[in-house]
């Protein structure tokens, strides 16, 4: 018998980690259709903002807060009694609240950042999650730079957190460091380390400095990591966070890791436009699973496979991410096969010497053109015909 699938929860940091990006500002009205979208998209976590970090962000939570009503609404803060109150503020009227505390735990942070000892931080941890807990029943607390941090103070931090009442432990990798094998063995080291660590989920949230975020967060969730934070089109802090697109996707297509998640993949290549209009970040022509060459084939090879049979070089049907079809871009590398296809498309049916002569004049125009257009097909005939 096949074994349960295994639910990973998505949690969304867009409009926190993704906004945090120089240059991507976004207005609460924006914020809100956003929020709005994620929801309809299935997310189950949306961190609306950074409560305490500006009035705006503040108004963005409490906003979001109302207008959503069955997804998790989360809000940033450090470990301090000031951003919990505040956020605890911004997040009341949202149906289910939840406050995000932590500190950075790695020795970089310890002494250089806080200029302070592994006993300090402990009782800090504690403190923030049980002072957060006067407010919300669901805390989550984050070990920032746990990527770097020395496991064995990393399990005593979980430990303390979880006795003070966390619900769920974000494990960042804060400077996207870690390669995967690394990441999830700390998740599973954690896992067998941590005498309550039943008691809560883990999180991961990595980081995408060195082309990872994707690859990490599935090690953690291959070894008992139950919650993934990503952004919509990867975007976030420096090289940005983990895309959310790809990770669903992953869980979607490799049926046999056994997980699944509660999102409407159809709606990924709309909400992707969405935030990418928004925030003025592009998405790259080659970006995985959202990009715009993502179902596009141009070498007459890999055309010539995809006419036969679509499998042969596409792994995801494009309608189940929501764009509307494959193509075949007829360029210099194109063969006969793709230029027979591309005519029928707009209706011209040709013998096989008449494409042999027609294919000639095709590679002078591809030659001169980055891509050959159905207008540009129909020129090719008529000077054929002339
Ligand atoms: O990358 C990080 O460590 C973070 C935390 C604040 C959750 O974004
Ligand atoms: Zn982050």
């Amino acid at each position: 018998m096949q074994p349960k699938k295994i639910k990973i929860i998505i949690f969304d940091t867009t409009l926190r980690d993704g906004e945090q990006v120089p240059g991507c500002k976004l207005n609460e009205k924006e914020k809100i259709l956003i929020a709005k979208n994620l929801e309809l998209l299935g997310v189950d976590v949306i961190e609306a903002g950074f409560p305490i970090s500006s009035p705006g962000d503040f108004q963005s939570v409490r906003e979001i807060s109302k207008h959503i009503s069955n997804t998790i609404i989360c809000g940033l803060t450090r470990a301090k009694k000031k951003d919990i109150e505040i956020a605890a503020l911004a997040l009341k009227d949202a149906k289910r609240p939840r406050i995000q505390t932590g500190i950075g735990t790695s020795e970089s942070h310890i002494k250089q950042k806080f200029q302070s000892t592994e006993e300090k931080i402990l009782d800090i941890a504690y403190e923030s999650v049980k002072y957060a807990k006067k407010f919300v029943e669901d805390i989550e607390f984050y070990a920032e730079d746990a990527g770097r941090t020395e496991n064995l103070f990393l399990a005593k931090v979980c430990e303390k957190v979880i006795q003070a009442g966390a619900t769920v432990i974000n494990l960042p990798d804060t400077t996207g460091y870690c390669l995967p094998e690394e990441y999830g063995k700390k998740i599973k080291f954690l896992i067998e380390n941590v005498p309550n660590i039943d008691q809560v989920t883990l999180s991961t949230h990595c980081h995408d400095d060195l082309g990872l975020a994707t690859a990490n967060s599935i090690a953690g969730i291959k070894n008992g990591a139950r919650q993934v934070e990503g952004t919509i089109n990867g975007i976030g802090e420096r090289a940005g966070n983990t895309p959310l697109e790809e990770i669903v996707m992953i869980l979607k297509k490799k049926k046999e890791l056994n997980f699944f998640t509660n999102i409407n993949t159809k709606m990924l290549y709309t909400i992707s436009k969405l935030v990418s209009q928004y925030t003025g970040m592009f998405v790259p022509q080659n970006k995985a699973i959202i990009g715009k060459n993502a179902f596009s084939h141009s070498s007459g090879i890999h055309q010539d496979g995809m006419i036969k049979n679509r499998g042969t070089y596409e792994i995801i049907n494009p309608k189940e991410v929501g764009y509307k079809t494959s193509s075949l871009i007829l360029t210099a590398r194109s063969g006969r096969s793709a230029l027979i296809y591309r005519y029928k498309k707009i209706g011209y049916v040709f013998t096989k010497y008449q494409i042999d002569t027609i294919y000639q004049i095709f590679l002078i125009y591809a030659d001169k053109k980055k891509e050959i257009s159905d207008e540009n097909l129909k020129q090719i005939i008529n000077s054929v015909r002339n």
